[in-house]
């Protein structure tokens, strides 16, 4: 069993909190959906949305409904509770009219929840991606997106597009015990959440960004 099959154990947890009966989750760019079980066994609807069902890698896509996170013409207006997506959305190459189309099918009081690398975590994963990104314009286009890690730029992006109450989410179980976790989660507590932002993206592992419509 990978990470890649079972999902991370921190975001399970993040998404136990949202989950409750009667939910209904809508998770773009599912790819194996990792996470309906966890939604599922809480007595949460889970519906999967991905740009494509063939197979990722070795691994089956579990996908519900084909389609682009820019049009989501099969799902009703304010039908949604929670609308969630993990290292999707500098994917997204239509990020604004995305934001709207996740809005539009959120039910109000709904929320959307973003994870995504960190800079960190990019680097580590794929020492090489500076050079990657002069060679070859296809990752030039990817960069060229605003990603999770960068906080103001998906600030502005959530509040013009409608959504309100955002926040970036840390949660302890994405670090192992140690003195350097103690004082990050310090920084986060009493630092303004832009000056901390900048912290995260780079001692931190992973972006989560929250907002909420209303
Ligand atoms: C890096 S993978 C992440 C998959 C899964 N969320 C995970 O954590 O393992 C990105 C996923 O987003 C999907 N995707 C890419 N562009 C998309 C789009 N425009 N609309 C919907 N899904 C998209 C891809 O097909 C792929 O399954």
């Amino acid at each position: 069993m990978s990470l890649l099959s079972e999902g991370y154990p921190f975001i399970h947890q993040e998404l136990e909190c949202f989950a409750a009966t009667g939910k209904v989750f809508l998770e773009i760019g599912c790819g194996v959906g990792q996470y309906k079980k966890t939604i599922v066994s809480k007595g949460a609807q889970y519906i999967g949305v991905d740009v494509t069902d063939k197979d990722y890698g070795a691994q089956k896509r579990n996908v519900d409904i084909v389609a682009d996170a820019a049009n989501l013409s099969a799902i009703e207006d304010a039908s949604i509770d929670v609308v969630f997506m993990v290292a999707v959305f500098y994917l997204l190459p239509a990020q604004d009219i995305s934001l709207r189309e996740f809005f539009r099918i959120l039910k109000p009081g709904g929320s959307v929840l973003f994870f995504d690398y960190t800079e960190k975590t990019i680097n580590r994963m794929i020492p090489n991606h500076y050079e990657m990104l002069l060679r070859d314009r296809s990752h030039y286009q990817l960069y060229a997106n605003i990603n999770v890690n960068n906080f103001i730029g998906v600030y502005r992006k959530l509040r013009f597009a409608g959504f309100r109450k955002i926040n970036l989410l840390v949660n302890k179980n994405m670090y192992r015990p140690s003195l350097a976790r103690v004082i990050f989660f310090l920084a986060y507590r009493v630092l303004p959440i832009t000056w901390f932002a900048k912290l995260n993206d780079r001692y931190g592992l992973w972006s989560v960004i929250s907002a909420s419509k209303f």
